[in-house]
């Protein structure tokens, strides 16, 4: 007989195949096929993505899958199903546009629910459970790897309409942090799969403290040969609306302008640090060092503490033979 386990994928996977079968049957799904129309996705891209809608009742799937007590509490464990301080019980996805999540090997994990015209938090994801655990898993990346025998790179984005509109413009090899930061969990399962890794922000303070930060949870798993870089988009864009009004071309364009890590770091330092007085060099280095330290690849961190010594001089010796030739002339 079926695992626990098996069991629990299963069921993940009817309820999706049962969302996306409403926007064929439901009676509301000209507004939800409208709104998906509004915002240019193709019939393929929803279907290559089984998007779906969750109805707005409060037992669609309640009465659909919790035939059996032990079926209802398969559904609750799985957080497809709540129950208030009264026992009762109800969908946890209601008039929702649903993003069925899926992990590394394909299985079903989890949903991301979209609001569609009601009021509420824009984006509703699936709380962890025991067969989802949020900091491991991304959007996307069973799909990445399924299109590509290998990854040349992966792109982070930050939602789930970014990676559904980039593959739609044939960009497929984007994923999406589910609405957390980029752990560092989420590295080390990237660099399993490819070499380079991108990561697209806004260009205003929020996505750089943000790529600041994916920085910071990189450093450990930077291995000679691996790349991360940052991309940093006008502000008010995100990948979603970009790759619309550009294209793939230029789309593809700003990811092979995309900004090394170490110019990235070394550019956030000078922002943060003088380097015209010893004080200032001295905080840049004290703040530099023990990053540079975290870096995985020795090569990487070599390099990255000669650049730093460079930027900071280290006052005695010279670097160069014209340093050499303007201190014999005094
Ligand atoms: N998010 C979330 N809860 C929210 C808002 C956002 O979990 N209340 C997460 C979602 O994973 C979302 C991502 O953060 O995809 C990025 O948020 P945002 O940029 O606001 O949404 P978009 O992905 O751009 O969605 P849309 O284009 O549909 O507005
Ligand atoms: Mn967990
Ligand atoms: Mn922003
Ligand atoms: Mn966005
Ligand atoms: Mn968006």
């Amino acid at each position: 007989s079926k695992s626990e386990r098996e069991l629990d994928y299963q069921l993940m996977e009817d309820v999706a195949r049962f969302y996306e079968f409403q926007l064929k049957q439901h009676t509301q799904k000209q507004k939800v096929i409208d709104y998906l129309k509004g915002r240019g996705l193709s019939g393929e891209v929803v279907k290559y993505w089984g998007i779906g809608y969750a109805p707005n009742e409060w037992d669609t799937v309640l009465k659909q899958f919790g035939e059996t007590p032990a079926r209802q509490s398969q559904l609750l464990a799985l957080k497809l199903v709540n129950e208030n301080d009264n026992k009762k019980r109800y969908d946890f996805f209601r008039d929702r546009l649903m993003f069925p999540i899926r992990d590394k090997r394909g299985r079903v994990v989890a949903f991301g629910g979209r609001v569609i015209d009601t009021d509420g938090p824009k984006y509703l994801n699936s709380p962890e459970t025991r067969i989802f655990h949020k900091s491991n898993e991304l959007y996307g990346l069973f799909q990445a790897r399924k299109e590509h025998r290998s990854l040349g790179r992966l792109l982070v984005v930050e939602g789930y309409m970014d990676v559904v509109a980039l593959s739609q413009y044939g960009i497929r090899y984007a994923v999406a942090a589910l609405g957390t930061a980029t752990t560092p969990e989420h590295i080390q399962t990237m660099f399993k799969s490819t070499h380079e890794v991108i990561c697209c922000y806004d260009g205003d303070r929020a996505g750089r403290e943000a790529a600041w930060r994916a920085l910071e949870s990189a450093l450990a798993y930077l291995k000679d040969g691996l790349v991360m870089k940052f991309l940093f988009l006008p502000d008010g864009e995100d990948p979603d609306t970009m790759v619309r009004k550009e294209g793939k071309a230029q789309f593809e364009a700003r990811l092979n302008d995309a900004v090394p890590l170490s110019q990235f770091f070394f550019s956030t330092m000078r922002d943060k640090h003088s380097i015209g007085n010893i004080e200032g060099k001295a905080a840049l280095k004290a703040e530099a060092m023990p990053l540079i330290n975290k870096i995985a690849g020795e090569n990487q961190r070599d390099m990255m503490l000669a650049e730093l010594n460079k930027l900071c001089g280290d006052g005695h010796r010279f670097t160069t033979e014209l340093d050499i030739k303007k201190a014999q002339k005094y």
